[in-house]
């Protein structure tokens, strides 16, 4: 791994500089391979890296190969109804091949798929071992071993997400310069649409002490750029190191202190819980990047109110303007819902007009999705699926139309590229800019895993072509 120099006497550091001769091998010699498949969101990401992370030490190895696997992990996501479809064809395919090829092979369910219908799964899918929710992770060896013997629940669902961190192990084999690393877990929101206070519970915060502990040890493995996520990341309110409880922002100036992390980002933000703290750590901290995802789902304020969303429109309009005037470069992202039941299409209009008046860099748009158990699932006037489809067709347009004009808007800026890796072509390496875009140019790669300058030189919708300039 190639780390870049640093300066040792920089004075914001509180670490040792994040450089290491060789990686502690605390694994046993790995004997078998373990296929993780991940769906969903970013801290599905995060779980799978945290379960290879418990398997290592009791012997597997992780592999992208599922033919050669002895144990397949799918970490599944319950979000939208095709997410959780994926999930049961996918384990069709797992079973002729088992059956086929491999007899011995374990299968585990993962994920908000296993915490919403781990009993189903067992019954619909007998070639599932074994079904783990997302507060259990911890408890995979002892899992295996019962799969092994033959006895035992082989279905964990339990909530207890500070156990889980207290007994995940520490070590972790981040895969590049930038990493994940879960602050928070769970919703106490209760979007009327939303399955996430179902399958990952309560709203969480790990102490800042473990927070810092970890980020550490992932700068120590040349980890650069850490994203602290969590499904409501700006509600974070664990117990620092003062036993008070600390804000996201005075998290994210402690953490900024670390030797070696120089970018940090957060998500996911709901705009119930950004405080003036956060606004104002998103202008005056320098590691913190000009990126902010702040969904707001929808425009008009009868649906968010049908949401449950507690906020107006005007709200986050205000809130956008605080954030530009603390923050003038950021770039914004949002996520949006067409069709939620009741939706008029002057309702929807008061979506477009938001896109119109905000200005997104990017996005993320759905087509509302029944959740069963959901307040929204049982509510009258449902969308019909060719207006849902129409909606998501005319909102797309324009946010994609925002996105490549906010792209073409960098052409000939030259921008902080942290290069993760090489790119598609010969001699092309990828990065991200500070905005988040994936960003290809040509350069060596002892490159990979600094932070140079790069010239933008055009744009597409989804990245952006520079040229390497120091
Ligand atoms: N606050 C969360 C949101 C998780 S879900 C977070 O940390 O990311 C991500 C997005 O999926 C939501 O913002 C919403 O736009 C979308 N979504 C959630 N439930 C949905 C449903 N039933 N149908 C369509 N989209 C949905
Ligand atoms: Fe779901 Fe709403 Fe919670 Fe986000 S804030 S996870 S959309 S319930
Ligand atoms: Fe999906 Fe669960 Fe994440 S439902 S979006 S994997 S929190």
């Amino acid at each position: 791994m190639t780390i870049s120099p640093r300066d040792k006497n920089a004075p914001r550091d509180i670490d040792a500089p994040a450089i290491i001769a060789a990686k502690p091998d605390v694994t046993k010699p790995n004997t078998k391979k373990v296929f993780i498949k991940t769906y969903g969101c970013q801290m599905n990401v995060y779980d799978s890296e945290r379960m290879a992370d418990v398997l290592a030490p009791i012997g597997y190895a992780p592999t992208e190969e599922p033919d050669h696997a002895d144990l397949v992990i799918l970490n599944t996501c319950h979000i939208r109804e095709k997410a959780a479809e994926k999930v049961y064809s996918e384990l069709g395919r797992i079973r002729q091949y088992k059956e086929k090829n491999k007899p011995d092979m374990k299968v585990a369910v993962a994920g908000c798929v296993a915490q919403a219908e781990g009993a189903e799964i067992m019954s619909r899918a007998p070639v599932v071992d074994m079904v783990l929710g997302p507060q259990t992770y911890h408890k995979l060896p002892e899992m295996i071993a019962k799969v092994h013997r033959g006895t035992g629940d082989l279905l964990e669902t339990e909530f207890d997400t500070l156990e889980k961190f207290d007994q995940l192990p520490e070590l972790r084999q981040p895969k590049g310069f930038s990493s994940f690393l879960t602050i928070q877990e769970g919703c106490d929101k209760f979007c009327t649409f939303c399955v996430v206070p179902y399958t990952r519970g309560a709203e969480v915060s790990r102490p800042v002490a473990q927070v810092v502990a970890e980020a550490r040890q992932l700068a120590k493995h040349g980890v650069r750029e850490i994203t602290l996520i969590g499904q409501n990341v700006n509600a974070y309110n664990g117990v620092g190191e003062d036993g008070n409880q600390w804000t996201l922002g005075q998290l994210i100036r402690h953490v900024a202190l670390i030797g070696g992390i120089d970018r940090i980002r957060f998500t996911t933000s709901h705009p119930r819980d950004m405080d003036d703290d956060l606004i104002e750590t998103l202008g005056s901290e320098p590691k913190l990047m000009p990126y902010l995802h702040l969904p707001i789902q929808a425009g008009s304020n009868k649906i968010l109110s049908a949401m449950n969303r507690d906020h107006t429109y005007d709200h986050y309009k205000n809130l956008i303007a605080k954030i530009r005037a603390a923050r003038p470069d950021i770039a914004l992202s949002g996520d949006f819902i067409v069709g939620f039941p009741g939706e008029t299409e002057t309702d929807f209009q008061q979506t477009m007009k938001c896109v119109e008046e905000i200005g997104y860099g990017s996005s993320f748009s759905f087509k509302y999705s029944v959740r069963p158990g959901t307040p929204g699932a049982g509510l009258p006037r449902q969308v019909p699926e060719d207006i849902k489809q129409d909606r998501l067709v005319r909102l797309q347009a324009l946010l994609y139309k925002q996105q490549h004009d906010f792209n073409l808007s960098l052409v000939g800026k030259t921008l902080d590229v942290l290069v993760e890796g090489r790119g598609r072509k010969n001699g092309q390496l990828f990065g991200r800019s500070p905005y988040l875009q994936g960003t290809h140019f040509d350069g060596p790669e002892s490159l990979i895993g600094q932070i140079v300058k790069v010239k933008m030189t055009d744009a597409g919708r989804n990245s952006l072509i520079g040229d390497w300039v120091e």
